[in-house]
């Protein structure tokens, strides 16, 4: 895992745009790293780019707006991988609390989310919206403190 850079935002699109219900567009990826959200791609030794991931830190928590892994490369840890790598960048900004929102639909990332320690929070019903209608959003929250020393 890097850094993501301006010059991997062609690959990153292509996936996002691959396998994302309600993908971003590039204007999404170039605010997030104009504005300095931690953003990670994941690069095979070939220079390949399978996944990444874009985690925007606000005070002592953080959203995680974007994960994504190369439909050819699905299924094989990359995804767990990339989102724990975010939570230790997290931990390491002293981030307490990380949510993100996710389609109810998504079974893949909730079962992601659930054994990477995330709990569901809320529904916002309708919030996922495109020309074939709409779909609610899953909200779930992961909790980073250390419980035996109060330390994130
Ligand atoms: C969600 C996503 C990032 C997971 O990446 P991945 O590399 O395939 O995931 P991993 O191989 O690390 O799998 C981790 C866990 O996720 C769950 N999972 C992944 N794919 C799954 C699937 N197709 N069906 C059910 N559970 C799945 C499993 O719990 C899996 O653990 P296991 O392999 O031990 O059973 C990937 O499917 C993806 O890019 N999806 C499209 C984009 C997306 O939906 N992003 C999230 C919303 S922003």
């Amino acid at each position: 895992m890097r850094a993501m850079t301006q010059a991997d935002v062609d690959a990153v699109l292509a996936i996002e745009q691959a396998v994302q219900a309600y993908p971003w567009t590039r204007a999404n990826f170039d605010d997030a790293l104009d504005n300095g959200y931690i953003c990670r791609v994941d690069e095979a030794d070939s220079g390949e780019i399978r996944g990444y991931a874009v985690l925007m830190p606000v005070v002592d928590e953080a959203e995680l707006l974007t994960i994504g892994v190369a439909a050819a490369q699905q299924r094989r840890g990359l995804g767990r991988a990339i989102l724990g790598e975010m939570l230790e960048a997290a931990r390491g900004r002293n981030i307490r609390r990380v949510f993100l929102e996710v389609c109810s639909s998504n079974v893949a990332a909730i079962a992601l989310y659930r054994s990477a320690g995330f709990s569901e929070i809320g529904v916002r019903r309708g919030y996922y919206r495109n020309a074939g209608g709409s779909e609610d959003a899953i909200t779930m929250m992961c909790e980073l403190m250390d419980e035996k020393n109060g330390q994130a």
